[in-house]
């Protein structure tokens, strides 16, 4: 009868153990930082596996991986779809195959999800527009350097931007180059368009990496007129740019929220049956050199506090 109920007892959902898949569409030290965060989430769950794939910014790859998560039954995949037409095909067969499917900062053209989480990027590009705007008084060249041409935060930061920029008529968007969210990217068409003008006010990357690297090629063309650079991530790390911000390199930032501990739990609730709601914005805010050095020092003691959980629990690496 005992063993009955030890058997009956391990079967029950509190046991159950949970395989999740996540599926990144790149690796990076946004998406680093998100990997940890999701990690040190899954300590404290102590049925839950968590397996990582970067596709490195190929759409194949990434179709082959989310595949591979579905046929060994992951119970749940997270994805951060490469571009938004590209590798909805994967994710409707892992959705039509009743794995729930959380989309993570990126968005896919299909309504085959369990559920969003993210931030509004459009609203990032409306308020960096604005920030613009109103840096310049009004008036000046501006040139904006996009992430990779179809991925959602690249077509909704540019729409929010152009939006913006519609209420400052003496204001011109001079082009819209598509870089590809590295900073070797920045760094090449910001190098390109010095070499055919240089009537720039402002440089808007679209991430802080291609804002860097617009502002390093410039520097390397020896040219020193005040441009105003601006990017999106506002990471805390000492290359991100929350310091970028606080040392004047750049003139503002976005903290792009990566939130794993959130995802987690998403992905908790999902599994364990719990409500949830399909599509979850996470809010957050304009980093400027006002507030930077107060936002770093809020950093500090939240790094603290990971590390040490890092150091008890050991770090997970867990790529393929
Ligand atoms: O998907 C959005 C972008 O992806 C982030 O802003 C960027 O830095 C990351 O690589």
């Amino acid at each position: 009868y005992i063993l009955l109920l030890i058997s009956l007892s391990a079967c029950t959902p509190k046991n159950k153990h949970y395989v999740i898949g996540v599926s990144q569409c790149s690796e990076d030290i946004w998406r680093d930082k998100l990997n940890d965060e999701l990690s040190i989430s899954s300590f404290s769950n102590e049925n839950v596996d968590i397996r990582f794939a970067s596709a490195d910014d190929n759409d194949q790859r990434q179709i082959e991986q989310i595949n591979h998560f579905i046929d060994e039954g992951v119970d749940l995949l997270i994805a951060s779809p490469n571009q938004m037409h590209t590798i909805s095909s994967a994710i409707d067969r892992a959705y039509a195959k009743g794995i729930p499917v959380i989309l993570f900062d990126r968005k896919t053209d299909s309504r085959n999800y369990t559920a969003f989480i993210g931030a509004d990027n459009y609203v990032i590009g409306k308020v960096m527009g604005e920030y613009v705007g109103v840096s310049l008084k009004g008036k000046g060249n501006v040139l904006e350097i996009t992430g990779l041409e179809s991925s959602s935060p690249a077509v909704e930061r540019h729409r929010g931007f152009c939006d913006a920029l519609n209420s400052f008529p003496s204001i011109k968007l001079i082009g819209s180059l598509h870089g590809d969210w590295t900073k070797e990217s920045g760094s090449y068409l910001m190098d390109s368009l010095l070499k055919k003008r240089k009537d720039i006010d402002c440089v808007f990357g679209q991430n802080d990496r291609m804002a860097m690297g617009a502002r390093m090629a410039a520097r390397k063309l020896g040219f020193d007129k005040n441009i105003i650079y601006i990017g999106v991530d506002g990471l805390p790390t000492s290359d991100g740019g929350l310091h970028n911000v606080a040392s004047h390199e750049l003139s503002a930032s976005y903290i792009y929220p990566t939130r794993g501990d959130l995802v987690m739990q998403l992905a908790m609730n999902i599994l364990k049956k719990k409500p949830f709601k399909k599509d979850n914005y996470l809010k957050s805010t304009i980093v400027t050199p006002e507030n930077a050095h107060a936002m770093l020092m809020q950093v500090d003691e939240i790094n603290h506090q990971r590390a040490r959980l890092i150091e008890l629990h050991g770090k997970v690496d867990q790529y393929f």
